[in-house]
Protein backbone atom coordinates (compact mmCIF):
# COMPACT_ATOMS: atom_id res chain seq x y z
CA UNK A 1 0.00 0.00 0.00
CA UNK A 2 1.14 3.35 -1.13
CA UNK A 3 0.86 6.23 1.49
CA UNK A 4 -0.86 7.85 -1.46
CA UNK A 5 -4.06 6.04 -1.26
CA UNK A 6 -7.26 8.12 -0.61
CA UNK A 7 -8.02 7.51 3.24
CA UNK A 8 -11.75 7.51 4.11
CA UNK A 9 -13.02 10.77 5.12
CA UNK A 10 -15.23 9.48 8.26
CA UNK A 11 -12.55 7.82 9.47
CA UNK A 12 -9.78 10.63 9.49
CA UNK A 13 -12.52 12.82 11.49
CA UNK A 14 -12.69 9.51 13.94
CA UNK A 15 -16.66 10.47 13.51
CA UNK A 16 -18.48 8.35 10.88
CA UNK A 17 -22.22 9.58 10.17
CA UNK A 18 -22.53 6.14 8.43
CA UNK A 19 -22.23 4.64 12.05
CA UNK A 20 -25.40 6.43 13.23
CA UNK A 21 -27.05 5.81 9.92
CA UNK A 22 -26.74 1.71 10.10
CA UNK A 23 -27.58 1.60 13.93
CA UNK A 24 -31.26 2.00 14.70
CA UNK A 25 -31.19 2.36 18.62
CA UNK A 26 -28.31 5.09 17.97
CA UNK A 27 -30.52 6.42 15.50
CA UNK A 28 -33.46 6.77 17.72
CA UNK A 29 -31.80 8.05 20.92
CA UNK A 30 -30.45 11.02 18.56
CA UNK A 31 -33.86 11.75 17.30
CA UNK A 32 -35.05 11.45 20.55
CA UNK A 33 -32.41 13.71 21.98
CA UNK A 34 -33.08 16.46 19.25
CA UNK A 35 -36.94 16.67 19.54
CA UNK A 36 -36.56 16.90 23.21
CA UNK A 37 -34.42 20.17 22.73
CA UNK A 38 -36.47 21.67 20.01
CA UNK A 39 -39.67 20.71 22.40
CA UNK A 40 -37.87 22.78 25.51
CA UNK A 41 -37.21 25.59 23.10
CA UNK A 42 -40.31 26.06 21.94
CA UNK A 43 -42.65 24.73 24.84
CA UNK A 44 -40.85 26.20 28.13
CA UNK A 45 -40.98 29.49 27.47
CA UNK A 46 -45.06 28.99 27.58
CA UNK A 47 -45.64 28.47 30.93
CA UNK A 48 -43.21 31.89 31.75
CA UNK A 49 -44.55 34.12 28.87
CA UNK A 50 -47.27 36.56 30.49
CA UNK A 51 -49.51 36.30 27.18
CA UNK A 52 -49.70 32.84 27.71
CA UNK A 53 -50.10 32.70 31.55
CA UNK A 54 -52.05 35.86 32.39
CA UNK A 55 -55.78 36.17 32.23
CA UNK A 56 -56.49 38.95 29.82
CA UNK A 57 -58.28 41.80 31.87
CA UNK A 58 -62.05 41.50 32.84
CA UNK A 59 -62.14 37.82 32.52
CA UNK A 60 -63.03 35.85 35.73
CA UNK A 61 -63.36 32.37 37.13
CA UNK A 62 -66.55 30.57 36.25
CA UNK A 63 -68.78 31.32 38.67
CA UNK A 64 -70.65 27.95 40.11
CA UNK A 65 -73.60 28.04 37.80
CA UNK A 66 -71.42 28.70 34.70
CA UNK A 67 -69.13 25.98 35.61
CA UNK A 68 -71.67 23.20 35.93
CA UNK A 69 -72.87 24.25 32.38
CA UNK A 70 -69.52 23.43 30.96
CA UNK A 71 -69.33 20.31 32.82
CA UNK A 72 -72.83 19.77 30.67
CA UNK A 73 -70.74 21.21 27.40
CA UNK A 74 -68.25 18.31 28.07
CA UNK A 75 -70.52 15.59 29.52
CA UNK A 76 -72.92 16.18 26.44
CA UNK A 77 -69.93 16.20 24.13
CA UNK A 78 -70.95 19.83 22.10
CA UNK A 79 -67.31 19.47 21.34
CA UNK A 80 -67.47 16.82 18.79
CA UNK A 81 -69.08 19.29 16.90
CA UNK A 82 -67.78 23.17 18.01
CA UNK A 83 -64.64 24.18 18.42
CA UNK A 84 -63.70 27.41 20.85
CA UNK A 85 -60.81 28.67 19.04
CA UNK A 86 -61.25 31.32 16.26
CA UNK A 87 -57.93 31.26 14.23
CA UNK A 88 -56.15 34.74 12.81
CA UNK A 89 -57.19 34.35 9.53
CA UNK A 90 -59.41 37.12 8.17
CA UNK A 91 -62.56 34.60 7.12
CA UNK A 92 -62.91 33.45 10.63
CA UNK A 93 -62.39 37.04 12.02
CA UNK A 94 -65.19 38.34 9.66
CA UNK A 95 -67.38 35.67 10.51
CA UNK A 96 -66.98 35.10 14.33
CA UNK A 97 -65.03 38.21 15.56
CA UNK A 98 -61.43 38.84 17.55
CA UNK A 99 -59.23 36.12 17.10
CA UNK A 100 -58.68 33.61 20.49
CA UNK A 101 -56.06 34.35 22.88
CA UNK A 102 -54.25 32.54 25.54
CA UNK A 103 -54.84 34.77 28.20
CA UNK A 104 -58.80 33.95 27.39
CA UNK A 105 -58.17 30.45 28.83
CA UNK A 106 -56.00 30.25 31.65
CA UNK A 107 -59.20 29.09 33.83
CA UNK A 108 -60.20 26.94 31.50
CA UNK A 109 -58.96 23.19 32.68
CA UNK A 110 -59.22 21.31 30.21
CA UNK A 111 -59.59 24.34 27.68
CA UNK A 112 -61.69 23.58 24.80
CA UNK A 113 -60.08 24.81 21.61
CA UNK A 114 -60.85 21.65 19.53
CA UNK A 115 -60.93 21.42 15.57
CA UNK A 116 -63.57 19.67 14.47
CA UNK A 117 -66.46 22.00 13.13
CA UNK A 118 -70.00 20.22 12.41
CA UNK A 119 -71.07 23.70 13.59
CA UNK A 120 -69.77 26.84 14.09
CA UNK A 121 -67.02 28.04 16.09
CA UNK A 122 -68.51 28.72 19.86
CA UNK A 123 -65.78 30.92 21.51
CA UNK A 124 -67.74 34.08 20.66
CA UNK A 125 -71.01 32.85 21.15
CA UNK A 126 -71.55 34.90 24.24
CA UNK A 127 -73.91 37.17 23.73
CA UNK A 128 -74.95 37.04 19.98
CA UNK A 129 -78.47 35.55 20.98
CA UNK A 130 -81.12 36.08 23.68
CA UNK A 131 -81.16 33.22 26.34
CA UNK A 132 -84.50 32.00 25.27
CA UNK A 133 -82.98 32.07 21.50
CA UNK A 134 -80.72 29.61 23.39
CA UNK A 135 -82.99 27.55 25.34
CA UNK A 136 -85.45 27.27 22.19
CA UNK A 137 -82.28 26.44 20.49
CA UNK A 138 -81.29 23.66 22.49
CA UNK A 139 -85.05 22.00 23.31
CA UNK A 140 -84.98 21.66 19.52
CA UNK A 141 -82.47 23.10 16.84
CA UNK A 142 -85.14 22.61 14.11
CA UNK A 143 -87.40 25.59 15.80
CA UNK A 144 -85.17 28.42 14.99
CA UNK A 145 -82.69 26.79 11.89
CA UNK A 146 -85.00 24.69 10.15
CA UNK A 147 -81.97 22.98 7.86
CA UNK A 148 -80.07 22.44 11.71
CA UNK A 149 -78.60 19.21 12.23
CA UNK A 150 -77.54 19.69 15.44
CA UNK A 151 -79.24 17.03 18.20
CA UNK A 152 -82.09 18.31 20.40
CA UNK A 153 -81.44 18.29 23.97
CA UNK A 154 -84.63 18.33 25.69
CA UNK A 155 -83.98 17.04 28.96
CA UNK A 156 -81.94 19.76 29.66
CA UNK A 157 -84.71 21.47 30.85
CA UNK A 158 -86.09 19.54 33.90
CA UNK A 159 -82.76 17.84 34.85
CA UNK A 160 -81.41 19.16 38.46
CA UNK A 161 -78.10 21.08 38.38
CA UNK A 162 -75.32 19.34 39.98
CA UNK A 163 -75.24 21.11 43.40
CA UNK A 164 -71.92 19.38 44.43
CA UNK A 165 -70.64 21.93 42.45
CA UNK A 166 -67.87 23.29 45.29
CA UNK A 167 -66.30 20.21 45.05
CA UNK A 168 -65.00 21.18 41.18
CA UNK A 169 -64.08 24.31 42.16
CA UNK A 170 -61.78 22.94 44.90
CA UNK A 171 -59.98 21.09 42.40
CA UNK A 172 -60.31 23.95 40.17
CA UNK A 173 -58.24 25.77 42.58
CA UNK A 174 -55.52 23.36 43.45
CA UNK A 175 -54.80 23.92 39.51
CA UNK A 176 -54.79 27.70 40.26
CA UNK A 177 -58.23 29.03 39.43
CA UNK A 178 -58.39 31.46 42.03
CA UNK A 179 -61.97 31.04 43.76
CA UNK A 180 -62.08 31.80 47.18
CA UNK A 181 -63.44 29.63 50.29
CA UNK A 182 -66.40 31.95 50.44
CA UNK A 183 -66.88 31.13 46.53
CA UNK A 184 -66.97 27.01 47.40
CA UNK A 185 -68.82 27.21 50.34
CA UNK A 186 -71.56 29.52 48.70
CA UNK A 187 -71.77 27.50 45.59
CA UNK A 188 -74.62 25.21 46.26
CA UNK A 189 -76.71 27.55 47.28
CA UNK A 190 -76.22 29.56 44.07
CA UNK A 191 -76.94 27.15 42.01
CA UNK A 192 -79.98 25.77 43.75
CA UNK A 193 -83.16 25.61 42.32
CA UNK A 194 -81.61 25.66 38.65
CA UNK A 195 -82.37 23.69 35.79
CA UNK A 196 -79.24 21.96 33.24
CA UNK A 197 -80.69 24.18 30.74
CA UNK A 198 -79.78 27.57 32.86
CA UNK A 199 -76.71 26.20 33.14
CA UNK A 200 -75.19 25.92 29.80
CA UNK A 201 -77.40 29.02 28.90
CA UNK A 202 -75.17 30.95 31.64
CA UNK A 203 -71.50 28.75 30.64
CA UNK A 204 -72.94 30.03 26.53
CA UNK A 205 -73.22 33.32 27.44
CA UNK A 206 -70.10 34.16 28.91
CA UNK A 207 -68.05 32.54 26.28
CA UNK A 208 -65.43 34.86 24.74
CA UNK A 209 -67.20 38.15 25.78
CA UNK A 210 -63.73 39.72 27.52
CA UNK A 211 -62.57 40.14 24.08
CA UNK A 212 -65.57 41.17 21.15
C1 LIG B 1 -73.80 16.77 15.52
C2 LIG B 1 -73.11 18.03 15.68
C3 LIG B 1 -73.51 18.98 16.80
C4 LIG B 1 -73.52 18.75 18.15
C5 LIG B 1 -73.17 17.46 18.89
C6 LIG B 1 -73.86 20.01 18.76
N1 LIG B 1 -74.07 20.95 17.81
FE1 LIG B 1 -74.47 22.93 18.14
N2 LIG B 1 -74.61 23.24 16.14
C7 LIG B 1 -74.42 22.29 15.18
C8 LIG B 1 -74.72 22.87 13.87
C9 LIG B 1 -74.63 22.15 12.53
C10 LIG B 1 -75.09 24.21 14.10
C11 LIG B 1 -75.52 25.27 13.04
C12 LIG B 1 -77.03 25.18 12.83
C13 LIG B 1 -77.81 25.66 14.03
O1 LIG B 1 -77.67 26.83 14.44
O2 LIG B 1 -78.54 24.84 14.63
C14 LIG B 1 -75.00 24.41 15.55
C15 LIG B 1 -75.24 25.62 16.18
C16 LIG B 1 -75.08 25.86 17.52
C17 LIG B 1 -75.19 27.16 18.16
C18 LIG B 1 -75.45 28.47 17.47
C19 LIG B 1 -74.10 29.05 17.02
C20 LIG B 1 -74.20 30.30 16.22
O3 LIG B 1 -73.24 31.08 16.27
O4 LIG B 1 -75.20 30.50 15.51
C21 LIG B 1 -74.99 26.96 19.50
C22 LIG B 1 -75.00 28.03 20.58
C23 LIG B 1 -74.76 25.54 19.70
N3 LIG B 1 -74.79 24.91 18.47
C24 LIG B 1 -74.52 24.96 20.91
C25 LIG B 1 -74.37 23.59 21.10
C26 LIG B 1 -74.29 22.97 22.41
C27 LIG B 1 -74.32 23.69 23.72
C28 LIG B 1 -74.16 21.63 22.18
C29 LIG B 1 -74.09 20.51 23.21
C30 LIG B 1 -75.18 20.45 24.17
C31 LIG B 1 -74.14 21.42 20.75
N4 LIG B 1 -74.29 22.63 20.13
C32 LIG B 1 -73.98 20.20 20.13
C33 LIG B 1 -73.98 21.00 15.36
C34 LIG B 1 -73.87 20.37 16.59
Amino acid sequence: MSNHEPTDKNTKSGFSHEKIETNNFLMIVLILLVIAIGGIVEIVPLYFQKSTTEPIRGLQPYTPLQLAGRDIYLREGCYNCHSQMIRPLRAEVLRYGHYSVAGEFVYDYPFQWGSKRTGPDLHRVGGKYSDDWQRIHLINPRDLVPESIMPAYPWLENAPVNADIGANMRALRRLGVPYTDAQITGAAEEVKGKTEMDAMIAYLQVLGIHLK
